[in-house]
């Protein structure tokens, strides 16, 4: 089931090409007879020529289909099958499609459209898959209602919608709201399910659903109550009610991303939903908690208001990760939240947006869809909306979310649909705005500050690099939330938001009796690089200081980075006033424990590398993690007689609860366990593993020991315990190659790709190692190149099963161009190799043709 071979360029799809299909889709029914390699596929659909239609030709998708045979109006006709589908003759009036297809679940690996996943059928549509379950406009502006019939031995039989009719060996779904084939989904296999129901505001019973292969029972209920949670403040925050009987979750365990929002069955990765105290750490139940609310805020925010085409994916994706980060804050720390979705976008989106790869939230042109659900479309579209949202203020932000819902409920929408609506609710102009969905590229914004007679003036200037065919950037609109501190640490000025539309501008406060510290860009108002001239006084000052806790940890994170910089730049020592700034917030019992983990969470070596190349250093990988080291072992030292007090005091007792003040006393804990562990061996840890009776706790005690190369025996026992756990030992493949040192990781990685169960067809597993390995920075790009050649070597063998998969990894490549000459030209060869293996798919090809010519 694998793509065809591009023979020659591959096609490029154009926004400005868009055209609506020249039918309208009335209603669909399909009949499925499941058979693992002949499941056979009947559809019977509805259509209705449009007057005037811009595009009258009837095509229809389709891709590895067998077509068995085709009707309109109950009489056989031949469809021209051509590239990606066929085309047809059709009457110009309405007419009834009827088509039988016959497909290969077992044997696709490439875990689109209708597959196998541990002996159960499963489905993946977005965004292109449907095509390859019948002939169909598969296209996001197609929407219709869907009508399924099962014929299958399994127990279990699901589709969309509300279920109408079962019976032995089939079973009948109807969804009544129209939807794009996109949003289908079936699932069936011999599961088991975790129910418990919903009752909505206006009073209607909701059946709930987490269904699971047996064994697996015991790990739905923290996922069922998030979905309550979930439900229960979308009616509360959004005024958004559910709209069916039953809502259905199923965990399956091979799946190419977290997970999908399938009308009414929304499925999941296993990783992605299953959750117990034993078997999950507290991030993953974070993790999980808003996975869980991120699909069924889809039901608002991208089914029953859909995408007009694929360009417009941040309109859904970029607002419903808009509206779970809302929700977990709500349900956790606000503070706590912002904090890791800013480290997060800037481990993630900033590489991309600096990098080959940069593409705007709204991209206008794409070979390959799949490879567009990237940190720009989610995490820039919901930084986008961030910023919009402080525009306008939270009442009008509802007032023109409760008008998108009013005057779009049930279309397919585009970005100017959704920035009209912000316009007609405000009154505000928001063409400037926009530019932030057609430009790549982060801004870099410049502070300049000056003092005098009371006045003090913030200038500031901005700028945003060339990315891949956009090279001149008109200024943006740049919110900016300042507040200003005296010099005794007292607020004199709260917080204000600033709106930056020049490429220079300068604002003035007035009444300002002493020369303030300005502090600025509070809660990360704006997805910007800040540059200002400061030292690192003024930084301790913040991070002792400040009253927004963004920009207290931001000011750590900024001493952090210059103390790493300029150990590896001077072979200076780290920075003693840092050092103690830092001992002094571990030992501060008045600040939440989560945001002390935070401050103690030193920043990434690949955000090092990235500070080096900012400031036109070539990092070094290897200087880079010996700064690291050398950093925690000094740190750890530093804090030798406080950190056993600080160890008991952070120790959790009682039964684990995944709560967030848990949570963060545990992220605490496992912070200072680790540097316990530079100093006693690892003692401590031995203790805690010895201990531990849930995986936060087991797993720091094993991730110390093995950082400190000691835990031999506890990984042995680790995998004896967890072996038949396949969650549990996708952490145990990925933690020894996370831990290994620079020039071993490769090996540790390519050993571990010949471990019994290393399974290259699934991709958490393959995921484990190879993603492991490319965020070992100093083991991926040790100077051997071994950890070059040995991603290129998995990815080539992957293509062939799962080009999606393997197309999202080549990302690993994107930030060759920080690297000398030498890295440069390793990375090269592989990425040369890749490009010319015979096959290619045209998802692997179009990613690193980009990583190549950017
Ligand atoms: N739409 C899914 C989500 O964001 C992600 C996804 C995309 C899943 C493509 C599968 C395939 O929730
Ligand atoms: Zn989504």
């Amino acid at each position: 089931m694998k793509d065809a071979a591009p023979t020659t360029a591959p096609e490029t799809f154009y926004l400005k090409d868009y055209k609506p299909f020249g039918f309208e889709v009335e209603a669909v029914e399909l009949t499925f007879k499941l058979a693992p390699n002949s499941t056979r596929v009947l559809s019977k659909i509805r259509f209705a020529p449009k007057e005037n239609a811009a595009d009258p030709r009837f095509f229809l998708h389709g891709e590895a289909l067998k077509l068995i045979s085709a009707k309109i109006d109950g009489a056989p006709v031949t469809p021209e099958l051509i590239a990606g589908g066929l085309i047809c003759d059709t009457p110009d009036t309405p007419f009834t499609w009827e088509a039988e297809v016959e497909i290969d679940p077992a044997a696709n690996t490439a875990l689109e459209g209708l597959y196998m996943s541990s002996g159960m059928y499963c489905t993946q549509c977005e965004a292109e898959g449907f095509r390859k379950i019948t002939y169909y406009p598969d296209r996001p502006d197609v929407m219709s209602t869907f009508s399924v019939r099962i014929e299958g031995n399994e127990k279990v039989l699901l589709s969309n919608g509300n279920p109408t009719g079962s019976g032995d060996g089939w079973a009948e779904w109807h969804d009544p709201w129209p939807k794009p084939a996109y949003l289908f989904a079936l699932v069936a296999g011999d599961l088991v399910n975790h129910p418990d129901s919903f009752t909505t505001r206006s009073g209607k019973d909701v059946e709930l659903n987490i269904w699971v292969r047996p064994g697996d029972e015991g790990k739905c209920a923290f996922g069922m109550e998030a979905l309550k949670k979930s439900m229960k403040w979308d009616e509360d925050v959004y005024g958004r009610e559910y709209d069916l009987d039953i809502f259905n979750i199923v965990a399956v365990d091979d799946f190419n991303m977290g997970a999908m929002e399938n009308k009414g069955l929304n499925i999941f990765n296993s990783s992605c939903v299953l959750a117990s105290p034993e078997t999950s750490t507290d991030a993953n139940f974070e993790r999980i908690e808003a996975i869980i609310a991120h699909e069924y805020f889809h039901n608002w925010t991208g089914n029953r208001i859909t995408c007009r085409d694929w360009f417009q994916l941040c309109l859904k994706e970029g607002l419903t990760v808009f509206r779970d980060a809302q929700f977990t804050a709500d349900m956790r720390s606000e503070p706590v939240k912002r904090i890791e979705d800013v480290i997060a976008l800037r481990a993630r989106q900033f590489p991309e947006d600096n990098g080959p790869l940069a593409h705007p939230p709204r991209p206008e042109q794409f070979q390959e869809i799949n490879n567009f659900y990237t940190a720009t479309v989610y995490e820039k579209g919901a930084e986008v909306i961030g910023m919009l949202k402080r525009l306008v203020g939270d009442e009008n932000y509802a007032a023109a979310l409760d008008l998108y819902f009013d005057r779009h409920d049930g279309q397919a929408c585009t970005i100017e649909d959704w920035l009209k609506v912000f316009e007609d609710a405000t009154g505000r102009d928001l063409s400037q705005f926009k530019l932030w969905y057609s430009q790549a590229g982060t801004p870099r914004v410049q502070v300049s500050e000056d003092y005098a007679d009371g006045r003090y003036t913030l200038t500031f200037e901005q700028s945003t690099p060339p990315t891949p065919g956009q090279h001149d950037k008109a200024p943006r609109v740049i919110p900016i939330a300042v507040g200003l501190l005296s010099p005794n640490g007292g607020e004199v000025r709260a917080t204000e938001v600033l709106e930056l539309t020049e490429a220079k501008q300068s604002f003035t406060f007035d009444g300002i009796a002493a020369k303030p510290v300005p502090s600025i860009l509070r809660e990360f108002s704006a997805p910007v690089i800040l540059e200002r001239e400061t030292t690192n006084a003024e930084r301790a000052f913040l991070l002792a200081h400040d009253t927004d806790p963004f920009n207290r940890w931001e000011a750590g994170n900024a001493l952090a980075t210059e103390t790493r910089v300029s150990m590896v730049t001077e072979g200076a020592a780290p920075d003693g006033a840092y050092l103690d700034a830092l001992e002094k917030l571990v030992r501060d019992d008045t600040l939440d424990p989560a945001f002390r983990a935070l401050v103690l969470s030193p920043p990434s070596q690949s955000e090092i590398a990235q500070s080096l190349h900012d400031r036109g250093v070539t990092p070094d990988p290897q200087k880079i993690y010996d700064a690291a080291e050398t950093f925690a072992q000094t740190l750890a030292q530093q804090l030798e007689t406080s950190l056993p007090r600080l160890y008991a005091a952070t120790t959790v007792d009682g039964p684990y609860q995944p709560d967030a003040h848990g949570a963060g006393l545990r992220a605490l804990n496992g912070r200072i366990l680790s540097l316990l562990t530079r100093l006693d061996g690892g003692e401590q840890a031995a203790r805690q593993y010895q201990a531990a009776d849930n995986m936060t706790q087991q797993y720091a005690a094993l991730a110390s020991l093995m950082k400190a190369e000691n835990g031999e025996s506890q990984s042995q026992a680790f995998f004896d315990q967890w072996q038949s756990d396949r969650l549990v030992m996708d952490k145990w493949f990925a933690l020894q190659v996370a831990c290994a040192a620079p020039d071993a990781a490769a090996g540790v990685a390519s050993d571990l790709t010949g471990h019994a169960l290393f399974d290259m067809k699934n991709p958490n597993r393959f995921r484990a190692v190879m993603g492991a390995l490319a965020g070992n920075h100093a083991g991926f790009h040790h100077v051997s190149g071994a950890g070059y050649q040995l991603l290129a070597k998995n990815l080539i063998a992957l293509d062939s099963l799962n080009p999606q998969t393997t197309a999202r990894m080549c990302a690993a490549f994107q930030t060759w161009k920080r690297y000398d000459s030498a890295r440069q030209a390793l990375i090269r060869v592989e990425l040369e190799r890749i490009l010319a293996t015979e096959g290619l798919s045209r998802d692997t090809h179009e990613m690193v043709s980009r990583i190549l010519q950017g």
